[in-house]
Order: C-alpha cells, then sequence, then structure tokens
C-alpha cells in the first residue's frame, strides 16, 4: 500500500496499460480483460488487473500530466514491481503528415517540463522508448493496416497555449516533433531512472495546425485499436 494506491504485493501484472483517465482505465478493465477485479480506488483514480488472451495484465489510471503520472508510475515500479510501461493516451497532432486518428509511437518524448529538464543539471536529457516495446508495436500496428507514425513527441506542462495553433510551439514542429500529449516525458524518464521498460502509444485526436478534431464515434473506435495494440505488445513482451 502506499499514498495513493491501496493495492497489495501483487496485485498488478508486471505489464501495465497506463491512460490518463479513470473511466478509460475502467473501459479498459470491462472492454478488454478477462476476470478483471479492481485493485485501486484511492482518489478514485482507478487500477485493474484481469487476463488478455491468457496473459496477466493490468491497467493503472495516471491522471493528467507529468506530476501526477509520476507518482503512480514510480509506486508502480518501487511498490509493485511492474516491469512494463504501456502509456495509452491521446494527443494532438503538430504536423501536416499526421492526420486525426492516426497512432503515435513516441519514440522520443521533448518536453518543457521542469520534472525532467531541472533534474541533469547542465544536461540534456533525452528521454526515449525501450526500443524492443518500440519494434513490436510498430510491426503489429502494421500488420493491423493501422496509420502509425514513430516520431518525436512532446509532453507538454501546457495545455492552453495563449497563442493560437502551433505558435506556442517554438521551433519543435520544425525539428520533426509530430505530436503533443503531457505524460510520455516523465514516464520514459522514471523508465529509465529505475531500468524497466516503457513506450507512450498516443491516437491523434485534434490537430494542431487545422484545427480538425476526431468525433465521437471515430474516437471510440481509434482508441479500441490502440488499447488493442498496447494490449498485444503487452502480452508479448
Ligand atoms: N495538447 C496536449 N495534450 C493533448 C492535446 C493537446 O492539444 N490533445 C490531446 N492531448
Amino acid at each position: 500500500m502506499t499514498p495513493h494506491n491501496q493495492a497489495q504485493p501483487g496485485d498488478y501484472a508486471e505489464a501495465v496499460l497506463l491512460p490518463g483517465d479513470p473511466l478509460r482505465a475502467k473501459w479498459i478493465a470491462e472492454t478488454f480483460l478477462a476476470d478483471a477485479r479492481q485493485v485501486n480506488g484511492v482518489r478514485n483514480c482507478l487500477g485493474f488487473t484481469g487476463s488478455y488472451k491468457g496473459k496477466r495484465v493490468s491497467v493503472q489510471a495516471t491522471g493528467m500530466g507529468q506530476p501526477s503520472l509520476s507518482i503512480y508510475v514510480h509506486e508502480l515500479i518501487n511498490s509493485y514491481g511492474v516491469k512494463t510501461l504501456l502509456r495509452v493516451g491521446t494527443c494532438g497532432g503538430l504536423n501536416a503528415k499526421v492526420k486525426v486518428r492516426d497512432v503515435i509511437l513516441a519514440q522520443a518524448a521533448s518536453t518543457d517540463s521542469a520534472i525532467v529538464k531541472d533534474r541533469f543539471g547542465p544536461y540534456n536529457f533525452a528521454p526515449i522508448a525501450d526500443f524492443g516495446l518500440l519494434r513490436k508495436a510498430a510491426e503489429k500496428a502494421e500488420a493491423a493496416g493501422l496509420k502509425v507514425h514513430a516520431g518525436n513527441m512532446l509532453s507538454s506542462d501546457i495545455f492552453y497555449h495563449r497563442e493560437p495553433g502551433l505558435e506556442g510551439y517554438g521551433l519543435l514542429p520544425d525539428h520533426g516533433v509530430i505530436g503533443v500529449e503531457m505524460e510520455a516525458a516523465a514516464l520514459y524518464t522514471l523508465a529509465a531512472r529505475f531500468g524497466v521498460r516503457a513506450l507512450a502509444v498516443c491516437t491523434m485526436t485534434d490537430c494542431l495546425i487545422t484545427g480538425e478534431q476526431i468525433d465521437a464515434d471515430a474516437r471510440q473506435t481509434s482508441l479500441k485499436d490502440m488499447v488493442t495494440l498496447a494490449l498485444e505488445v503487452a502480452i508479448e513482451g
């Protein structure tokens, strides 16, 4: 037990999917897992363990943003022995080649967050995905016919910029940063710190160039595709 998690040691599987939204964690458990049981309900930040295709898998909500994710991920690794962490989320698009509904595998995660930047003194640490998970996710996404991109994600602490569209993102879109979300860089930094594996898989739900947003039906289908992909990677990892 931790201040944020009532689960007992052994309650989590070695591989955990990490949506931001607690109700999405519940939906994943109810829709995809067999014999799912709730293992955490503290602050309604729901966690479940069940099985997918006969293998034990967990899903734990992280809340929004890097400070919140860092608490849950730190404890999953250090109090519950989790070894494989797969964020499943949504992101905004910063590159015209990436369309709404496309899946982005965050090969790396740039950030404006002090939670990562202030850790390394004079160095700029590059938070990166686990290569094995990334390779497996890319192969499986292609085999499933998903439109998938691997690239540099921005994990920002800011959702509402003062400037419209791409203006709040400086030179990043010109340097190949294709999407923006709010968690992956802290996830990758913690995974590196504790020697475990992590990958962030995101569905692009809103394009910051055109203003296009995914509609509710497409959102559900895309989320299903992304969660299936993450589960397939989780059970093979
Ligand atoms: N910014 C940050 N996070 C996001 C966005 C965004 O535009 N869209 C989905 N997650």
